[in-house]
């Protein structure tokens, strides 16, 4: 079947998806977007993460199908342009990107909480991530990352 979805604000088409396919195979193998990374293709870890219809989800537990006429935003769409956005600024600053495998998945789900609260208590933070694992960093750097971005939304109100 084909799929028609808006990617980070331009109309896509994906074609010969079958019924049971990913948007995180689509997003990857069809349309050249690799941002969100398949680690578990179970909806544990979290690296898939990409919004639909401005709420994050796991990519890989999403049907293409279902996406049909709606809107995905990548962490290759947080950008503008050259210009990282905020958030991705602040995860290389502070240091909590190393293998950089949840790094994509992280970056949108912390995208998505400095966006609706820039005043995050450390609980907060940590139960906005939770969804999101990270076998390198230990999470402190990845904490600092998101206080960080908080800080500068804040300061730019
Ligand atoms: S690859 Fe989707 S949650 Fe792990
Ligand atoms: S930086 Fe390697 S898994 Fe998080």
């Amino acid at each position: 079947m084909r799929v028609n979805v808006t990617v980070n604000g331009e109309a896509r088409e994906a074609d010969d998806v079958w019924p049971g396919e990913s948007l995180m195979y689509v997003l990857r193998e069809r349309l050249g977007l690799p941002g969100a990374k398949n680690a578990c293709e179970q909806g544990e870890c979290g690296s898939c993460t990409v919004y639909l219809d401005d709420v994050p989800v796991c990519s890989c537990l999403v049907a293409a199908g279902q996406t049909e006429g709606r809107e995905v935003r990548t962490v290759e769409g947080l950008a503008d342009g050259d210009r990282l956005d905020p958030v991705q600024e602040a995860f290389v600053e502070c240091g909590a990107v190393q293998c950089g495998f949840c790094t994509p998945g992280l970056v949108v789900a912390a995208h998505d909480l400095v966006a609706k609260n820039d005043e995050p208590s450390d609980p907060e933070i940590r139960e906005a991530l939770a969804g999101n694992l990270c076998r390198c960093t230990g999470y402190e750097k990845i904490l600092d990352a998101v206080r960080l971005a908080a800080q500068r939304r804040r300061a730019a109100r």
